[in-house]
């Protein structure tokens, strides 16, 4: 039998957080070629995904061709596969995408046939000009335009369906309609449960703090996605990019890097490869995190794992003061009223038995990952 698609959260890199509407076909071999000798592959990196702005025009068949960035597709995607990875592409069920270039409207069956032929692992499908086709359908009707939304999500999922290929299913439309409570029935494996994230701080942890909630909706096999990861873009400092990471491994959200892998320092390497934070974000029991305290600006989330130990996870919010004191942490709420033995995962230290009243420094946006065990 076939292995279940994105039976843990995809993990692999996406063009759009840094190149945006410059992406070329040069860019994503480089990506290719980077993910393989920094290591990202190796840890679990896999999909290469090229967003918005390879489409061309339709031929007089109907048939999408790539404009003059991607030059040839199916030769693109071979190069990726013989990398050992796989490949990702864009489109939206709207006559436009988001950056206004060619979408699927229409032509779904025809699109999805020439992403298996060219060899395309993995579709991300965004909401983008659908929406004005759903608005002119129904224009006092929300009920009906979210109907005729999902109707477009399951239109494409029979299409990748009937090529025979199998292709990771991610919907982009930015959490309307609450997509937790039917993104699976339209064959999503992951669906975007927010708008777009910023390269910063402040954009990143109110997204993650938003996702308190949602856990009960993902499951091996279907994952909520708090958009792509930021981690090495813009101004964020190490302890961002550490408590960025926490979250999203927390969450067992997709991890997708977004940074610019031809300038990739080491530090932002380790942190995208830290095998202990990957392997909580796909422990295969696939339980999210959720919040178990809110306050003083700090966040304590936890999630249990397939081991039978719990992750648990605390995040400074402060923009300028260090936890120094000791928090009084949930043990007995995460099942450990009598204490646990504690790996701290970033420090790569084990601390031995802990209590309830151990203390932790936490520098200003950062953030300590343990994980707990009886
Ligand atoms: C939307 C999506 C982004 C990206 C752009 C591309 O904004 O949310 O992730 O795909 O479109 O145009």
């Amino acid at each position: 039998t076939a292995q279940k698609l994105a039976a843990t959260p995809p993990m692999g890199w996406n063009s759009w957080n840094w190149f945006a509407g410059k992406v070329t076909d040069a860019d994503i071999r480089k990506a290719a070629d980077l993910m393989v000798s920094s290591g990202m592959r190796d840890a679990g990196y896999v999909y290469v995904n090229i967003d918005d702005t390879w489409e061309g025009k339709r031929d007089a068949n109907g048939v999408l061709h790539t404009n003059e960035k991607f030059p040839d597709m199916k030769a693109l995607a071979d190069y990726v596969h013989s990398k050992g990875l796989k490949i990702g592409i864009y489109s939206s069920p709207g006559p436009q995408t988001c950056a206004r270039y060619e979408g699927s409207f229409g032509h779904e069956e025809q699109d999805a046939k020439t992403y298996a032929e060219w060899g395309i692992d993995y579709l991300k499908y965004d909401l983008c000009s659908f929406r004005d086709n759903m608005k002119q359908a129904y224009p006092n009707d929300p009920d009906a335009q979210d109907k005729m939304m999902r109707d477009a999500y399951m239109k494409m999922h029979n299409a990748i369906v009937k090529t025979g290929r199998p292709m990771v299913y991610s919907l982009c439309q930015y959490g309307f309609d609450q997509v937790w409570q039917w993104g699976p029935e339209v064959g999503a494996n992951l669906w975007r449960t927010t708008n777009d994230i910023s390269a910063n701080y402040n954009s990143m942890m109110l997204i993650a703090l938003a996702q308190a909630g949602l856990g009960r909706y993902a499951a091996p096999g279907h994952w909520n996605d708090p958009d792509m990861l930021e981690v090495g873009n813009g101004k964020m400092s190490h302890d961002e990019n550490i408590s960025h990471m926490t979250m999203w491994s927390m969450l067992a959200a997709p991890l997708i890097a977004g940074n610019n892998l031809t300038q990739m320092n080491d530090d932002v390497r380790s942190i995208l490869t830290n095998r202990d934070a990957i392997a909580i974000d796909q422990d295969k029991l696939g339980k999210q995190a959720e919040r178990v305290f809110s306050g003083d600006e700090i966040e304590i989330w936890s999630r249990p794992l397939s081991d039978g130990s719990v992750a648990l996870a605390i995040f400074n919010l402060s923009h300028d003061r260090n936890v120094m004191r000791g928090l009084k942490l949930p043990l007995k709420q995460v099942g450990f009223a009598n204490g646990a033995h504690a790996r701290d995962l970033w420090a790569a230290k084990d601390l031995g038995m802990i209590k309830d009243t151990n203390a932790f420094t936490l520098p200003t946006h950062g953030a300590v990952l343990l994980r707990l065990t009886k």
